[in-house]
């Protein structure tokens, strides 16, 4: 069997594309434009070019952004402040902290200083218990993407066997909450793997929807896996610099080996990665619709 590549790209741009059509109509009919603010603290050239990919793609859809980049000394107290002048300001509909942060701030306080109602990132306490109890406002950016990928490459989730190799806040605990919800293109029964799993092959084996975020190269290899699985492959691992100066990226999932067996695999680039980005444009159209009451 040679898998269908589920092409993130592709799909986000799909996605993109509606989003585009619906902030225009807002701006026409409601004169509201969706505004996302970002802070970013220090120097981190990932962490730089993620933050500068969201404020690119928030202008290319028509939204507002503002963009704050803080010095990596600075106090938590300035962060706080920050994160408080944005919760007040009408303009920002979503407020989104780069993740991670230097060590001296306190990482779990800022993210719960952010006004629930602009948290985009779907990270603050109430919005994770709003989704466990299946009542989300904002589903985390990653694995909102996960499951539209799963939804609109026509994967069957409703009955599926899902195996989660990961169980980080960001992704692999709310994916887990999200497929398992009773709902269309949701309702599988979950299993989530993790460091202290027995035996992690022996459950990989037995999925039908398989996501990896271990956060190692080649931590599904094609021996772990069944024929006709549907995997989505979470990882972004830099492995070394091509030629050209550019990184060299991989999956957690070895890709060349595991798509002869699978029905449907995500590449990395071109997986995943375009999805989050595109999934937190919509978390802030949600928020400024919810802000003006339309939603
Ligand atoms: N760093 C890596 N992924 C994320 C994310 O989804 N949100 C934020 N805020 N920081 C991140």
């Amino acid at each position: 069997m040679t898998a269908q590549i589920i092409s993130g790209t592709e799909i986000a741009k799909q996605i993109r594309e509606e989003l585009k059509q619906e902030i225009a109509g807002l701006k026409q009919k409601h004169n509201l434009v969706p505004g996302l603010a970002t802070v970013l603290v220090g120097e981190d050239p990932a962490s730089q070019v993620y933050v500068g990919q969201k404020e690119k793609t928030c202008q290319a859809l028509g939204m507002y952004s503002e963009r704050h980049d803080l010095p990596a000394d600075t106090a938590e107290a300035a962060l706080l402040s920050l994160v408080d002048r944005l919760n007040k300001d009408p303009k920002v509909h979503g407020i989104l902290v780069q993740l991670p942060l230097p060590k001296h701030i306190n990482e779990t306080r800022v993210l719960y200083a952010i006004d629930p109602k602009k948290d985009v990132d779907g990270f603050h306490p109430v919005n994770v218990g709003k989704l466990m109890i299946g009542e989300p406002d904002y589903i985390p950016c990653t694995p909102h993407g996960i499951w539209q990928l799963l939804v609109r490459s026509g994967a069957q989730v409703e009955g599926a066997e899902v195996v989660v190799v990961g169980r980080s806040n960001i992704v692999g605990k709310p994916i887990a909450n999200i497929l398992l919800q009773k709902k269309k293109g949701a309702n599988a029964t979950v299993t989530v793997c993790h460091t202290g799993t027995r035996d992690i092959a022996f459950h990989t084996r037995r999925a039908d929807i398989l996501i990896v975020a271990a956060g190692r190269p080649k931590a599904v290899t094609a021996d772990m896996v069944k024929e006709g699985v549907v995997v989505i492959d979470v990882g972004v691992n830099r492995i070394g610099k091509a030629e050209s100066g550019k990184d060299i990226l991989v999956g957690d999932v070895d890709f060349d080996a595991v798509k002869e067996k699978a029905s449907a695999i995500t590449p990395v680039p071109g997986g995943v990665g375009p999805m989050t980005i595109t999934m937190l444009m919509l978390n802030t159209v949600k928020a400024a619709k919810l802000a003006a009451g339309l939603s």
